[in-house]
Order: C-alpha cells, then structure tokens, then sequence
C-alpha cells in the first residue's frame, strides 16, 4: 500500500515537474535550426592589433602602450631591475636573466607619462627616495617618464614625476635622488638597457594610444570601412548562413563610454544588423570583451594582461546589463539569432562556479526580451573538462556549448606534419566534438576555427584539404560552425581571401 501511494506520489511529481517546465518554456519560440555557417567579424568591434595592424601606425611613442611589458638592466649593476618576491617590497638590481618578476608593465597615462606595474600588480612608487612595488592602488603609485637616448637606442633613463632620475645605486638598492645627468656613459647609475619583453594590442591600447583627441575619429574611420554592406553581400553569396559578431562591454553604454574608450560601435552594429536583414544573415552577438577582462588577453580588451572579471558582484552584473541592452535593442530583428554571453573565460581565474552564476542571469536577462536567441555558453580555456557547463545549461532551454579547436597555440602541434594535422582533424576533434554533442545535451557550436597550422612551407593544396577536413567534422557539430575570421592580414585567417583565392569552398 504505502509503496503503491509513493509511487503515485511519485508520478503526480513527475506530472507537476513535467507541466511546469512545459509552462515555462511553453511561449519559448526558438529560431528555427538550420546548421550555422559562419563567419567571425573579428577584429572590427574589438581591436585586435594583429588582425590590422595599420590601425596603430599613427600612435604616437607607439612603442609604449599599456600593457608594454618593460625590462631595464643596470649598466652599472648589469643586472635587471626586479620587483623583490614579485612585488609588495623594494625593487632590487641583482637578477642576471629576466622574467616575470623582472618585468613591468605600462601604464600609459599619455604619450610620455607611465605607471608599472609589477607580477604581484603592485605599482612602483616611491618610500622616502627608495623605490619599492607596495601600493594597490594606481593613483597612489608614481608616475614616470622614459628618456630614450635616441629614437633608435635602447639606452634609456628613468624620470621621476618630481623630477628626479633613478638610479641603481646597489645592487640592493634604486633610489630616486639623481637631479642632474650628463652623457649615456657605462659608469652612469642612472643608465638602463630597455628590452620589451611583450605588447598588447586591443581596443584600450589603440583607444588610449591615440587619446581622447584623436582615438574618436581614428575608430569611426576603422569601423565604417573595415566591414562594409558589401561584406554580407558576399556573405550571402558565398554559401555563408550567419556571423558572430565579437563586441565588447563598452558598446552599451552609447554613446559615451568610459574613458579611454570610445562611442560609435553601436552604430556600426546597427547597421551590421541592417545589412544582414537585407543579405538574409543571421547575426550570434559575442560579448567578446567584459568588463575587467575574462581572460587577460589583448581580445578582452585587458589593459595590462590582469584577469579580473567575476571576481566583484559589480562586473558580473555589469555584463548581465550589457547583455540585457544588446538583446532588447535587437531582439525584434529578424536576424537576431543568439547571444553569446562571454568569449572564452579562462580557468583558473574565472571560476566555474562564478561563470555557471552568470550564465543563469545572463540566460535570464536574454529571455527577458527573446523567446528565439538561442544563447551560447563558452567552455572556459584551459584545461576543463569539456562536460563541464553541462549540469547548467540543462536547465537553459535553447543554450549552447561553444568550443573553439585551433591545431596552434599547443606546443602538442609544433613539429605535426600536414597529415598528422589532417589525421588529428578526423580522429581527435571527432572524439573532442562527439563526446560534447549528445542526443538530450545542449547543442554544440565550434565557434572559432580556422585553416591555418605550425606547418611550415605547405601547398595549397595541403591547406584545401586541411580546411576540408575541418569544414566536414565541424559540420556535424548541432549548432554549427564559424571560422576566425573574415578579414585578416594574415591570408589564411581571412575567410575571405581563402574563398576568393579557392582554397576555401563551401
Ligand atoms: C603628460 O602628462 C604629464 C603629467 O600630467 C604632463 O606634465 C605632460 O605635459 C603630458 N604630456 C603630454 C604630451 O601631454
Ligand atoms: C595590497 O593587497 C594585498 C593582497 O590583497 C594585501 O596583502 C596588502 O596588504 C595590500 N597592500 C596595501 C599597501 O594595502
Ligand atoms: C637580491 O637582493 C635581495 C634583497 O637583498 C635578496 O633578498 C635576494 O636574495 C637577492 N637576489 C639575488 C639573486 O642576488
Ligand atoms: C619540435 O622539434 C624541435 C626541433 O627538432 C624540437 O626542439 C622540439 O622539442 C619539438 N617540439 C615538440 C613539442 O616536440
Ligand atoms: C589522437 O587520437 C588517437 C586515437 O585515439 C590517439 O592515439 C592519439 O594519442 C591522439 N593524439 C593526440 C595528439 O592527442
């Protein structure tokens, strides 16, 4: 009896369950699913300096922008300035090689004015007349100047805001306490060999870069020709469906984002959205860039290399807005076709537990505008397990798993051959995409790909059938593909030139 009652129980739950997930996904209306293929519009809403580098030209002091990792090695010392323990104590001058902690990067505060940042992201400022790495805050650090002996020398000195040069006294100890200097001799404490040790090259170093003057117009020129109406035209006519649009937090707040950004990309998205009604496009908008950055690369827009999106309540529900605003100014567009809700976040500095959070209010902020957008949810880079968003998109109706499959970037495809590549296309990335793709899962997107290896020296012919064997496995993902990206100087990474040159044929 009492088991019988259970049962019933039991099912009169399964029943109410049942009901109320059909009631809360009953009015949900989801575009209708032809396989997505697309292409990314890199490059265009987010700066990324590889993809133009033309976009940079007329930087001045170029060299130094933020995120500029420097090293300075004493002539006197011939040892590299080090932020002692990575940072939170003195700077020495007694380390012989350089790496992290004896690299500083660039705060450009303008053409010639800078803060460093050290490992720990401590600033370096001043105690009394002794140089350390203690302060958290950017405004209470120092700021400094970097006198080059020339143009095209790496000898340099280092200029205190309250005009005194730095020396390496010591080994152990750099002062700020040299008021007058003469010649670039080896003797010279005040003399440093700079190295750049990396650059950054996103929408806040071309922004800042050019400043509130003239990075306004500089942007406008770039976003209203680097991709025109002709670009869906030939969208349309070259067997593409859709594309992803990578755009960053900034865009929402129109038309006067926070400094050093600037407004406009909205526009440029307007019409993005316009020309594809006309082409019959489909557009996947991708919050490529959140605020603080989810992954520290110059594609988040990351100022200085620094990860710290999901870390405050305020960013995440910062990016729950952007993604409320580019949904409700879209979602009666018949080309609206889903919402990515963040590109790429990166384990560990994004947790799962803080992305699965924003994926649910992010998924809820779309709904509140979109019965149709699919929604796609990004595995985070690193190494994740590829099921791991699996437990909260099940309960997202109509969300998606977008993974990104490049043979680079791994040091595993260095010395591959052409059919080692060919051959880990059809074994491995099958399996990859397989083990993802699942009959009541979420769908799959392989939302970055793109027709270029390590391979050096190949044929054409070589790279035909490495695209194809890409465009076949990829083509059974459930959601779709797109390749990265459309325009590129980078030939192979230019959907558009492997098309009109025929190495790519759809
Ligand atoms: C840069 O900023 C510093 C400090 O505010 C100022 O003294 C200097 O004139 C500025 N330089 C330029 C080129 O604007
Ligand atoms: C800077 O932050 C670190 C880590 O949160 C903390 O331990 C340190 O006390 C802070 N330093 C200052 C000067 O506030
Ligand atoms: C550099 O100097 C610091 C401070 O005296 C010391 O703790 C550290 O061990 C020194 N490192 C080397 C490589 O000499
Ligand atoms: C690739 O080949 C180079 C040269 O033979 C070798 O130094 C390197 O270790 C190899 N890399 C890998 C990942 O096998
Ligand atoms: C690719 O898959 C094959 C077959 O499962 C496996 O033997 C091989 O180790 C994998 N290759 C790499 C580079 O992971």
């Amino acid at each position: 009896m009492g088991s019988h009652a259970n049962q019933k129980l039991w099912f009169l739950n399964l029943f109410v369950l049942c009901y109320l997930v059909s009631f809360s996904y009953g009015r949900l209306n989801l575009n209708p699913l032809p396989r997505v293929k697309a292409v990314n519009l890199g490059g265009w809403l987010v700066t990324e300096g590889w993809i133009k580098p033309s976009l940079f030209d007329a930087i001045p002091n170029k060299d130094f922008l933020d995120g500029t990792g420097v090293q300075f090695k004493s002539v006197t010392t011939k040892k590299n300035l080090c932020a002692e323990s990575g940072g939170g104590t003195i700077i020495v001058a007694n380390r012989t090689a350089a790496s992290g902690w004896e690299t500083f990067k660039l705060w450009r505060l303008n053409q010639s004015t800078f803060r460093f940042r050290v490992f720990n992201k401590q600033f370096v400022g001043l105690d009394g007349n002794i140089l350390v790495a203690i302060s958290n805050t950017s405004s209470a650090s120092s700021t400094f100047e970097i006198v080059k002996q020339s143009d095209d020398s790496n000898r340099v000195r280092i200029k205190v805001s309250n005009g005194y040069y730095l020396q390496a006294k010591t080994e152990v100890l750099v002062t700020a306490d040299v008021s007058k200097v003469t010649g670039w001799a080896d003797d010279d404490p005040t003399v440093f060999l700079l190295t750049i040790s990396g650059r950054m090259q996103g929408e806040f170093q071309v922004t800042n870069g050019y400043g509130p003057l003239k990075a306004p117009g500089v942007m406008e020129e770039h976003w209203s020709t680097f991709i025109v109406e002709d670009d869906f035209k030939f969208i349309a006519q070259n067997g593409l469906n859709a594309v992803r649009i990578p755009v960053g937090w900034w865009i929402a707040s129109h038309p006067s984002p926070p400094p050093p950004y600037v407004g406009g990309s909205l526009k440029a998205l307007d019409n993005a959205f316009l020309w594809a009604q006309k082409y019959g496009v489909k557009i996947i908008i991708d919050l490529h860039a959140a605020p603080d950055s989810q992954n520290g690369f110059e594609h988040s827009s990351s100022r200085d290399g620094s990860q710290e999106w999901g870390k405050t309540e305020e960013n995440i529900q910062q990016t729950v807005d952007v993604i409320e605003f580019l949904t409700a100014r879209y979602a009666k567009s018949p080309s609206l076709y889903a919402v990515e809700l963040i590109n790429e976040p990166l384990s560990p500095g994004v947790t799962l537990e803080r992305l699965s959070k924003y994926y649910k209010a992010g998924y809820e902020a779309v709904r509140r505008h979109s019965s149709k957008a699919y929604v796609v949810l990004s595995n985070r880079l690193g190494s994740i397990p590829p099921r791991e968003l699996f437990p909260v998109a099940s309960s997202l109706m109509g969300s998606v798993i977008d993974v990104h499959y490049y043979n680079l970037f791994q040091s595993m495809f260095d010395n591959m051959t052409v059919q080692e590549n060919i051959d880990y296309i059809n074994t491995n990335r099958t399996s990859q995409l397989n083990y993802v793709t699942t009959s009541n899962g979420p769908l799959t997107f392989v939302g970055e790909w793109v027709a270029e290896w390590q391979v050096q020296g190949a044929t054409k012919e070589d790279y035909q059938r490495f695209a194809k064997a890409q465009l076949d496995v990829y083509g059974r993902a459930s959601f779709g593909w797109a390749y990265w990206t459309l325009k590129n100087v980078n030939n192979h990474w230019s959907l558009e030139w492997m098309i009109k040159n025929g190495y790519i044929k759809l």
